[in-house]
């Protein structure tokens, strides 16, 4: 099921037709639909109700103001990975007692922060991260309460550049030390062992690597508790996968038998950190066809969207649907390259596509563009950050305004 239909031939977005939302706020713009975003989260929460886990949405997927808001409404908690990302839950109405801090470099800054903001667990990866934290803890007179993400070394099977449990990885602390540094943590006054995190990837299509790890990791919680540190929270990370051509990941169900069944002797209070699976396929990226192109060796489609807009393909090689707002009747297709405005030969957001020629003028859209799209945006080439408008039903309104010319500038001295 999808809130991106055609209907009469023409692309909606729940009951918006996206024709006009483009030509109101002009193009490339984000497009989200609050009814896609709010059934991704509720199924996640649904298929775990009885573990009661905290669901806590992974902001650097999506981080617009709006998407925050309607999730602390369903109840839901953040994890986040810097200062700015907890200023945005705190801006947006999200709890902070809700909330984990990741990441393999917080500052001080971050850390006295988000500790003086309430928030539920700092995300530890490494010894002298833990020891910084320590020092603020004792600074403030409050202690810190942590868990020590682990590198559980399993193979996700996904993408290099998303994988995130290799042993080669920079994240989380070797499996092996973990016991180690616990006890460490006993005569640190700072802090408090509050529970154990994990994460081994994104975009996770396969339930076998996941169900490795969390059996690994849930066989350390148990031993840690046998040491009586007084754990409470096992975090068991985001990384379900999703369909962008024809993937078949997990179903939340299925997620969430495989993270139960593994997890359940523990007696943990869950963690869930979804970013993906709860907005990427409630996005799209609206984007106009500037020109046609023919070279010798390839046709092109020039679009107003580029890598800047969108990096997922330049940098992944990531696949994104590409089709017309408007259906074309008839014409034929022919092997068509996607191409974007920015000086660099990756900028090219479709590759090799067979699609009726895109004409100048025409509207398209790249599909299952909610997560890491706007959130890695940026203002390469001096090109201003698109426009994020959100559905609901037959309403729709500008999550965030098209950045301005002179907003390219600020901050600056010539
Ligand atoms: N928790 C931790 C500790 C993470 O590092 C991540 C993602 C998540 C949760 C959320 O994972 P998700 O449920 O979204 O898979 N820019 C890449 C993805 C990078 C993911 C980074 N970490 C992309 O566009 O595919």
């Amino acid at each position: 099921m999808s809130s991106f239909v055609f209907r009469k031939g023409v692309l909606h977005a729940e009951k918006v037709p996206l024709p006009a939302i483009a030509d109101a706020v002009g193009t490339p713009t984000y497009v989200y639909s609050t009814e896609a975003l709010t059934r991704h989260f509720l199924a996640v929460s649904e298929a775990f109700a009885e573990a009661r886990p905290l669901l806590c949405y992974s902001v650097k997927a999506n981080s617009n103001l709006a998407i925050l808001k309607l999730f602390a409404g369903l109840g839901g908690g953040f994890d986040i990975v810097s200062g700015g990302e907890l200023a945005r839950v705190k801006h947006a109405g999200g709890d902070p007692a809700k909330t984990v801090f990741a990441g393999v470099g917080k500052t001080a800054e971050e850390m006295e922060a988000a500790l003086a903001a309430g928030i539920l667990l700092f995300n530890v990866e490494s010894a002298e991260e833990l020891e910084a934290l320590d020092a603020v803890g004792r600074r403030m007179g409050r202690r810190a309460p942590f868990a020590l993400r682990v590198n559980p070394e399993v193979d996700a099977r996904t993408h290099r550049y998303i994988a995130t449990g290799l042993k080669t990885s920079k994240f989380g602390v070797p499996f092996e030390e973990a016991v180690e540094l616990y006890a460490r943590s006993r005569k640190m006054k700072g802090v408090r062992a509050a529970g154990l995190d994990c994460h081994i990837g994104s975009q996770l299509t396969q339930s076998a690597p996941l169900r490795a790890a969390l059996t690994k990791v849930a066989g350390l919680y148990l031993a840690l508790k046998a040491q009586k540190h007084a754990l409470e929270y096992l975090d068991v990370g985001g990384g379900l996968g999703i369909t962008y051509v024809d993937e078949t990941p997990p179903s939340a169900a299925e997620y969430a038998r495989v993270v139960c069944a593994a997890t359940k002797d523990t007696g943990a209070r869950l963690v869930l950190e979804p970013g993906r699976s709860l907005v990427g396929n409630a996005g799209v990226l609206l984007t106009r066809v500037l020109y046609r192109k023919q070279t010798p060796a390839r046709r092109f489609a020039v679009v107003d969207a580029g890598m800047n807009d969108l990096l997922r393909p330049a940098l992944y090689e990531a696949h994104h649907g590409f089709v017309p707002l408007v259906k074309r009747r008839g014409g034929k297709a022919v092997e068509v390259d996607v191409v974007g405005p920015v000086c660099e030969s990756t900028d090219v957001l479709a590759k090799a596509r067979s699609l009726v020629l895109p004409q100048a003028g025409e509207l398209y859209a790249f599909l299952s563009a909610g997560a890491y799209g706007m959130s890695m945006a940026s203002n390469y080439n001096s090109r201003p950050r698109p426009a994020e408008v959100l559905v609901d039903g037959e309403a729709w309104r500008v999550v965030r305004e098209r950045e301005r010319t002179e907003d390219l500038w600020r901050g600056e001295r010539a």
